[in-house]
């Protein structure tokens, strides 16, 4: 997900205070000589000695708080490297990881340490009196500032002992019925319209629209209709598009964090609504249909010992919660999932292989629990397609205070630190050619992969891991397995297969053009 807290962006001269010039003189200016008029060559000369002095102090304080850590020796006046974080690119990062297990960066002068090592970024996500998540600076806007994604510390640990009870076999034994069911139902779609246009089509808002039914359809079941579902999953787009890494901080109409904050109002409308409905629901004793139904009965539970009180706001901010946190980046998983198993088709015939096995030969058998216990390959498979391209390959943390991270460096209080995953999921001595698409090293218990549990960061560490793993891990094993029972799909390669475009989580940069059609019945 993209992970939480807000974080201004805002630009700022370090060292620079409210405290205005000219009472910050040491000596009183007596009222009617500050309203004399200065000769102009005057005016300019005062406003250059200023601007050199905030430029000197800014150099300064970015090289104070650098050390020796690798790193540009002086920083672009005001903006820094804003301009590399306007498109970022999986290149740019890797040259900065390269630099060094830390190294320093600063962007409108706010001061960012980057780690590299697994070491380092697993010291980061487990040091929570030090370091916190933040998020870029659109986020409370878009969540609320009350959501309960931006508690720390023991409400945090508290509130997300309730919604840990959302994810347990029990509840995911709910949910695998829907997603089974909504993947067909879209595989359906996917193949008339393939039949109706033959040429290869990107599977970037395909995907995003099956996992967004999906994700709606377990969180809120039927207490939410069609259309709304359709209006939430249309506006949705302009949440994600705010959640680049730079964006006009302020919310004005037709800036895309506004845009966002409108898309939030609409769904929050429904998922409000829902929530009350799931409560009618429950009392009336009806079974649980969804992650709203799990939570009220849990809550009507007599071993059941936290809050009861979840007003239906609040539910529906954990709901808009989830969304946020995971249409994505499991929209992201499902197509490199998709790309993955085409790019290597002796996989995608393990795959099927297995589906025919576990299924006994039918394809219809809904997808259950127990069957899914059944599909080690499969299993493998997802974990290394969410390992060779994460979709997640970092989350921004702050310092809360001045955080001793290494034995010769301290990251100053109130920077960014941000934990690289992709390079603890890419370390040759761990994952051995670590850019294979090689879901056996997953088989061995004895493998590197296995002996290293450590350095499998896709879903984060510490008290803010990622909530929904089991939930994210089934969702794409369960797609993949059924497109692979149902659906032939060919990858037509262009030369931005392999290129990677970063909207909060990595994508393929043409969108995965994929031509699909039915696989035939034996
Ligand atoms: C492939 C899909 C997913 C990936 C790769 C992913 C990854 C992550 C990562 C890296 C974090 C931050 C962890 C940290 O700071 O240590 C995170 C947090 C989170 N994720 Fe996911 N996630 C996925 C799917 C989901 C789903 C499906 C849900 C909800 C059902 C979800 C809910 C959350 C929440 C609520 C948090 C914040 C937890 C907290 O602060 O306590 N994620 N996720």
């Amino acid at each position: 997900m993209a992970a939480v807290q807000n974080y201004s962006t805002k630009a700022s001269l370090p060292g620079a205070t409210s405290t205005t010039w000219s009472n910050a003189l040491p000596f009183t200016v007596p009222p009617t000589l500050l309203h004399l008029p200065l000769p102009s060559s005057t005016w300019l000369a005062t406003t250059a000695v200023i601007i050199l002095s905030l430029l000197v102090i800014e150099q300064t304080v970015y090289r104070m708080k650098k050390g020796h850590l690798p790193g540009a020796t002086w920083t672009i006046p005001i903006i820094g490297k804003f301009a590399d974080s306007v498109k970022p690119t999986m290149e740019g990062y890797q040259r900065q990881w390269a630099s060094g297990a830390l190294s320093a960066i600063s962007v409108f002068n706010i001061f960012i340490v980057m780690a590299a090592s697994n070491d380092y970024a697993r010291k980061i996500l487990n040091s929570p009196n030090h370091a916190e998540p933040c998020l870029v600076h659109s986020a409370k806007k878009i969540l609320q500032p009350d959501n309960w994604v931006f508690l720390t510390g023991k409400s945090h640990v508290d509130y997300r002992r309730v919604l840990n009870t959302l994810f347990t076999r029990k509840a995911l034994g709910i949910y695998v019925s829907i997603q089974d069911s909504i993947s067909r139902k879209h595989f359906a779609r996917w193949l008339a319209t393939a039949a109706e246009d033959p040429k290869p089509q990107p599977i970037m808002f395909t995907a995003r629209d099956l996992n967004m039914d999906t994700s709606l359809r377990v969180f809120c079941g039927p207490h939410i209709p069609e259309h709304a579902a359709r209006e939430i999953n249309e506006k949705y787009w302009a949440v994600t598009q705010a959640l680049e890494l730079v964006n006009f901080p302020f919310a004005f109409p037709g800036t895309k964090v506004y845009k966002a904050i409108q898309a939030r109002k609409v769904a929050h409308k429904w998922l409000e609504l829902a929530a009350a409905k799931s409560k009618i629901s429950m009392a009336a004793g009806n079974e649980p249909e969804c992650t709203l139904d799990a939570w009220v009965r849990e809550m009507q539970s007599p071993d059941y010992k936290g809050r009861k009180d979840f007003s239906d706001r609040e539910m529906a901010m954990v709901v808009f919660s989830f969304l946020f946190a995971s249409q994505d980046a499991m929209s992201s998983g499902l197509i490199y999932g998709f790309q993955h198993l085409a790019d290597n088709p002796s996989v995608l015939a393990k795959v099927r292989e297995e589906q025919e096995r576990v299924r006994k030969g039918n394809r219809d058998i809904p997808m259950t629990l127990e069957l899914l216990d059944e599909m080690p390959y499969l299993r493998a498979v997802v974990k290394e397609t969410l390992r060779v391209k994460p979709p997640v390959t970092m989350v921004p943390y702050v310092a809360k205070k001045a955080f001793p991270i290494s034995e010769n460096y301290t990251v100053p209080v109130n920077s960014m630190v941000i934990p690289s995953f992709y390079n603890s999921l890419h370390d040759p001595a761990v994952f051995p050619e670590p850019d294979a698409f090689t879901p056996e090293r997953w088989l061995d218990p004895n493998s590197s992969a296995n002996q290293n549990p450590r350095n499998y960061l896709v879903f984060g560490s510490g008290p803010h891991k990622c909530i929904g793993i089991e939930y994210a891990t089934m969702n794409i094993a369960l797609v993949l397995a059924n497109a692979a029972m149902l659906m032939e799909w060919d990858h037509v390669l262009t030369p931005d297969s392999d290129k990677v475009l970063i909207i909060a989580t990595l994508f393929p940069k043409d969108g995965c053009q994929l031509k699909f059609r039915p696989r035939p019945r034996v």
